[in-house]
């Protein structure tokens, strides 16, 4: 580390670098965002253990972490967020290219030059009193050919250390982009400067004016204001999605919102499923899933979590790598039932963000009360106000954000997946895409084509969650769960993965099968029915035997769907009557959701296309039968 605090002397990027940096563009990079931002001192992020443990040491004093119990929870940290920065803000998130239609109708646009000329007032001396930290990250294994580089500054040191257990952080980065190699550059502040002398008067420094830009043409992202994981941690949604999104536009590949598993069955088979399911819709706890009883001889391991690079192979076969190195993980609902190897995973080195803290040091959400122990009698709530089960009941005060996280390196996993770090990528034999929807959607459908597959992707609908600030459970659609995250026309999109169908079916490749899950239907008492979490083995088993051949379905307007008798019940009391309740196909429900499908394309008129419509027809025609 070289961290060179220069009282009173200009901060300068040439003479504070140290000699493992040798490229002289990033450090005139460095030194040309020194002088827009006028932080006080450089630090160089190495990546160490060192490092991360003495920045962690400087967050316990500055007040930012709380040291949990290092017997309950050893080398783990708690820190709580300002009350108003407390998720991604997809109405301050911007794609900034020339042409308007090129980010498209779901996106907010600026011309760049107009969004630099608006932002450069707010990032000027936007890290005076404050230490820049250069932070180099590589997204996919270090070296690897389809792996790309970042270096993110940032004016907050809980950034740096997230980073770490985020991505693959360090001086080996260095090594990769040598004197002129490629990297991505990500600014980041807090956006809260101070005068001389002055000090920090609150843990979580933040702006209430947010900006979250993507430059895709110049490949630049300028984040401001907001501390939050998706605003801040910029090579996570900003970088491995919206950036890479338009890189694999050019270069014939796939950015997406999917978590990736290895699904083995009983004959020793290994197949690899990429779901995607919006913000808060299932993705980690899809990917880290334990097969209930009854399920002999099956093995689900974990690849990744949240975010998926799918990239032709060698032979023109789709295989993902999961760009990230740790998950970043929603807390609410988590516990020994529902995912016992994330429980599992965060016995330590974890920063927790906004979840409740016990008595004795430890940490608490909800959900927790499952695991036996029942209600805590006292507890620090995520805003830092005594919590009592008593004033629970009373205001309906939630000991934990609903959207707290973990951070967490993906080797705390015990069921992560022996080439989850294998630069070749996984094959992937089947996509599921999967909205929250309380009814309407069925359990799992198979799409008949690819490009049926393409239309129940482009066409799904999903109720808000916690994770986007903003009102919640509110049905929008959200195409491939990409609606934040695609960095370009949406329409073009749909193209790009009905033309990446089109190049498996012209080499004669398997294009791997597509499904549409939901495991969000409710009863009449507001309660979810299907019960979900590991119990989802039911429903992977269903797409593993197809895949095999070896399973029945029966047809529906909108897809083939399985029968009760198609999945293994064993261990369960499901009964035929509450399946119906979770596949149950309703025309006239099915009539208003096409109507809203009909308004997406109405939106999307633009490059729109046709082969989505001619599906649009045929379901209707089947729906009218
Ligand atoms: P992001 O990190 O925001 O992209 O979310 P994610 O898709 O990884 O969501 P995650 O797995 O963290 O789940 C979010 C919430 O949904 C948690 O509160 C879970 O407890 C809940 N959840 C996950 N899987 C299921 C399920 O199968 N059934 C039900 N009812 N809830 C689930
Ligand atoms: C999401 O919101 O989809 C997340 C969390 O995975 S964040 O990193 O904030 O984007
Ligand atoms: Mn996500």
């Amino acid at each position: 580390m070289s961290t060179i605090q220069q009282a009173g002397t200009p901060v300068s990027a040439a003479a504070t670098a140290p000699s493992f940096v040798q490229h002289s563009k990033l450090i005139a990079w460095v030194q040309q965002m020194v002088d827009i931002l006028q932080p006080d001192a450089i630090h160089w992020c190495d990546g160490s253990k060192e490092e991360y443990d003495r920045l962690c040491d400087q967050l316990v004093t500055a007040g930012v972490f709380k040291r949990l119990n290092p017997v309950k929870r050893p080398d783990s940290f708690l820190a709580l967020s300002d009350p108003s920065d407390v998720a991604r803000v997809e109405d301050r998130t911007f794609i900034c290219c020339e042409k308007k239609e090129d980010a498209g109708p779901t996106n907010n646009w600026k011309a760049p030059a107009e969004m630099r000329a608006e932002t450069l007032p707010l990032f000027t001396g936007a890290m005076r009193g404050r230490t820049m930290y250069v932070v180099p990250f590589s997204m996919g294994p270090l070296g690897s050919p389809i792996a790309h580089i970042g270096i993110e500054l940032s004016d907050s040191a809980y950034v740096a250390v997230n980073m770490r257990l985020m991505t693959r952080m360090g001086k080996d980065v260095y090594g990769v982009l040598g004197e002129s190699g490629h990297f991505v550059p990500c600014v980041h502040t807090v956006g809260a400067p101070l005068a001389a002398g002055e000090k920090d008067k609150t843990s979580w420094p933040c702006n209430q004016t947010k900006y979250i830009i993507q430059y895709p043409e110049t490949q630049e992202i300028w984040s401001y204001g907001s501390g939050y994981g998706g605003n801040a941690l910029l090579g996570k949604k900003c970088f491995a999605l919206r950036i890479a999104s338009n890189m694999g536009r050019e270069q014939g590949w796939l950015a997406e919102h999917m978590l990736i598993l290895g699904v083995t069955n009983p004959k020793g088979r290994k197949y690899h499923v990429a779901a995607a399911f919006p913000s808060a819709c299932g993705k980690t706890n899809f990917s880290m899933l334990v097969p209930p009883a009854g399920f002999d001889g099956w093995k689900v391991t974990t690849v990744g979590d949240d975010i998926a690079w799918i990239k032709p192979g060698p032979d023109g076969e789709l295989r993902a790598i999961n760009p990230e190195a740790g998950y970043f993980g929603v807390a609410p609902g988590t516990n020994m039932q529902t995912n016992p190897n994330c429980m599992l995973s965060l016995n330590k080195d974890t920063i927790f963000t906004n979840v409740a803290l016990t008595d004795d040091g430890d940490v608490w959400w909800e959900g927790m009360e499952q695991d036996g122990g029942g209600l805590p009698a006292h507890l620090i709530d995520w805003q830092g106000k005594d919590w009592t089960p008593q004033i629970a009941k009373e205001t309906g005060a939630k000991a934990a954000h609903p959207n707290s996280r973990f951070t967490i390196h993906a080797s705390n996993n015990p069921a992560i997946d022996a080439n989850a770090n294998d630069p070749a990528g996984v094959p992937i034999d089947a996509f599921i895409f999967g909205g929250r929807r309380s009814n309407t959607v069925p359990l799992i459908t198979e799409a008949r084509t690819w490009t049926e597959g393409v239309y129940m992707a482009a066409t799904m609908g999903s109720e808000t969650t916690a994770a986007i600030a903003g009102a919640q459970g509110v049905v929008r659609r959200d195409p491939f769960a990409m609606i934040a995250f695609c960095g370009y026309n949406m329409s073009d999109y749909f193209q790009h993965w009905l033309n990446m169908g089109e190049k498996l079916a012209t080499a004669d490749l398997k294009q791997p099968k597509i499904y549409n899950s939901n495991w969000f239907r409710k009863g009449e008492n507001g309660k979810f029915i299907w019960p979900g979490y590991g119990e989802n083995m039911r429903v992977l088993k269903w797409i593993i035997d197809r895949l095999e051949g070896e399973a029945a379905g029966v047809d529906t307007p909108f897809g083939v769907t399985p029968s009760y008798a198609d999945l293994n019940w064993d261990g369960l009391d499901f009964g035929a009557d509450k399946f119906e309740q979770v596949t149950s196909f309703d025309t006239d429900l099915w009539t208003a959701e096409l109507k809203l499908h009909q308004a997406l394309f109405d939106t999307l008129s633009y490059h729109l296309p046709k082969e989505l419509v001619d599906v649009k027809a045929k379901i209707e025609a089947r729906l009218a039968a």
